[in-house]
């Protein structure tokens, strides 16, 4: 089931493209396009095209190919669908295009529910790479980067059930038989973390290939520690072509010191140490709940680790992990945006469905700044009844201020009383916000890895543009308290972390919309002259 939602209004509407292809799930013969793994997911994402003219979508195949296009990529495909709508007189609407229009002012008010954590469940859905029997994975976000892992890992031969109906948050992950343990350029640009594959997979199969990720909007992220420690674990590491390929008969303890603390690479030695020959000592690990909740999935599974959540964790290696149950821990990223955005419009929030213990950098931190919250044991109540203070503040580690939060928090800063110096210690590119926040009316200058913002400046809406998932938040947060109709382009950044985020929004109050691009009807031509 697609995560996209027709944009068009109920009647208006007719069948997108989604509902249409869906009938030829791709591994049957789909009557246009043959035999083409992926092709017709990717073109459902992109494409939905309004047949309120009952202008049948097999119609609109035949007419594009007469011919089966055997050799046409996805993209172009939907480049020629689009053009043939609008050529019928038909509104085309493409998903990337998507943007947010949300108009200021409004405090939220009311209850705001926080959905599972997109950076727990993408390392849970890799451990499923390490048994043949299945794992049920609950609290499972519907977000892209889901979507993602899903097609990652069926691309490998694994199946991947994601739930419908009740049972939309939950995935069964049956890796059976992996026929190619790979994780292609095509996945791995559009999603870092799909080097997570690279320890479970040369741990069960004893071969992985995965392509290296490059650079990123947020700085230079290597995989360097990751290749390290399945060395020091035994594996032999070639690396051509922009892919890396990991090999080993059987990988075996060892005691991995980490250089730097990183998190997936965390995550990645953890999952492979978990089937190597021995006992396995990993020092100066990431502390992220993330971490440990991968840890709590791996020992359902018959892992015996220790120590996660701590800098230092032990795996004692078994033959075979077996299948397990598991529900993923709530998103900490997304409640504290939601906890600044209540703070920032002034409003009276509760963020339910949390674990404030995860959330205690930024507690602290509002605490400081005069913005009131109260927690039970599952949620945040934030009061933001006293306009908030200037305070620094500095990314670090867990339980150290996130960097995921230090956009959001950038946003907050523009609205406090006084000068407010962020510094970024995790990414070293990770002010891409300030720039189109300056271009609503905030007063931030960069200066290497620190952000010096004047508060308080007013916000007035602009066009402005997402640069990635958390730059998104913080652009949503700024426009939520700008004066007027704020329209924020590129919202896919945002669909890859954020599930449905403009509805939950709107639940508390805020004014905002999604908009897809409507291409306009093609001009009449011209009628001819006598
Ligand atoms: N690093 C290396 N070598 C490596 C790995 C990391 O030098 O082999 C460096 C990175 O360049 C960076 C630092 O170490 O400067 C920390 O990177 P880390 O590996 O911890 O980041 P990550 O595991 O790639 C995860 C989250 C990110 C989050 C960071 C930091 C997932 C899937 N991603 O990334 O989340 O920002 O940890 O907390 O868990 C997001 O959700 O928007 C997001 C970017």
């Amino acid at each position: 089931m697609s995560i996209y939602q027709s944009p068009f209004p109920p009647g208006a509407a007719g069948v997108s493209l989604t509902a249409c292809m869906e009938r030829w799930p791709d591994e049957t013969e789909h009557p246009f396009f043959g035999r083409k793994p992926g092709l017709t997911n990717t073109l459902a994402k992109r494409c939905v095209i309004p047949t309120d003219r009952a202008l049948p979508i097999n119609q609109v195949l035949s007419a594009t190919y007469p011919f089966r296009p055997y050799n046409i990529s996805a993209p172009q495909i939907g480049r020629d669908l689009m053009s043939l709508a609008v050529a019928h007189g038909l509104p085309a609407y493409d998903t990337h295009m998507d943007k947010f229009v949300i108009r200021g002012g409004n405090p939220l008010l009311g209850t705001i529910r926080v959905s599972g954590a997109k950076n727990a469940a993408l390392p849970a859905m890799a451990a499923a790479l390490l048994t043949d029997e299945p794992v049920i994975l609950e609290n499972i976000p519907q977000v892209r980067d889901i979507e993602t892992t899903r097609k990652l890992l069926a691309a490998m031969g694994a199946e991947v059930e994601l739930g419908y109906g009740r049972a939309q948050h939950r995935t069964t992950i049956s890796c059976r038989n992996l026929t190619s343990p790979e994780a292609s350029y095509e996945l791995v640009k559009t999603m870092r973390a799909s080097t997570l594959v690279l320890g479970p997979l040369v741990a069960r199969c004893g071969r992985a290939r995965v392509s290296l990720p490059g650079g990123c909007a947020i700085g230079g992220r290597p995989i360097d520690l990751h290749i390290k420690g399945l060395e020091l674990l035994g594996a032999t590491i070639t690396q051509d072509h922009g892919y890396v390929e990991a090999t080993a008969k059987r990988l075996h303890g060892g005691e991995i010191l980490f250089d730097k603390i990183t998190v997936t690479g965390t995550e990645d030695l953890l999952m492979a140490a978990t089937l190597a020959d021995g006992e396995t000592v990993m020092l100066n690990c990431a502390r992220e709940p993330e971490v440990a909740d991968l840890a709590d999935l791996l020992n359902k599974m018959g892992a015996r680790i220790e120590g996660a959540g701590t800098s230092t964790i032990r795996v004692k290696g078994v033959d075979k992990l077996h299948g397990a149950r598991h529900r993923i821990i709530p998103d900490r990223i997304e409640a504290a945006t939601f906890i600044i955005a209540g703070a920032l419009t002034g409003g009276d929030l509760n963020v339910a469905g949390c674990d404030p213990h995860h959330l205690g950098a930024l507690l602290e931190k509002l605490n400081e700044v005069g913005v009131k919250t109260a927690r039970t044991a599952d949620s945040v109540r934030v009061m933001g009844d006293n306009p908030p203070k200037a305070a620094d503040m500095v990314t670090e580690e867990y339980p150290g201020f996130p960097t995921d939060v230090q956009a959001q928090y950038m946003a907050l800063a523009t609205q406090a009383e006084g000068t407010s110096i962020i510094t970024e210690n995790i990414f070293e590119n990770r002010f891409m916000h300030a720039q189109e926040l300056v271009r609503m009316g905030a007063n931030i200058k960069i200066e290497g890895r620190r952000a010096v913002v004047r508060g308080k400046t007013p916000l007035s809406a602009a066009a402005v543009l997402a640069s990635d998932l958390r730059a998104s938040a913080s652009l949503v947060l700024a426009a939520l308290v700008a004066d007027g109709e704020t329209i924020i382009d590129r919202v896919y950044h945002i669909d890859r972390g954020y599930e449905h985020i403009e509805e939950k929004l709107r639940g508390v109050g805020a004014q905002i919309r999604r908009i897809g691009e409507i291409l306009p009807k093609k001009a009449a031509a011209p009628a001819a002259r006598g």
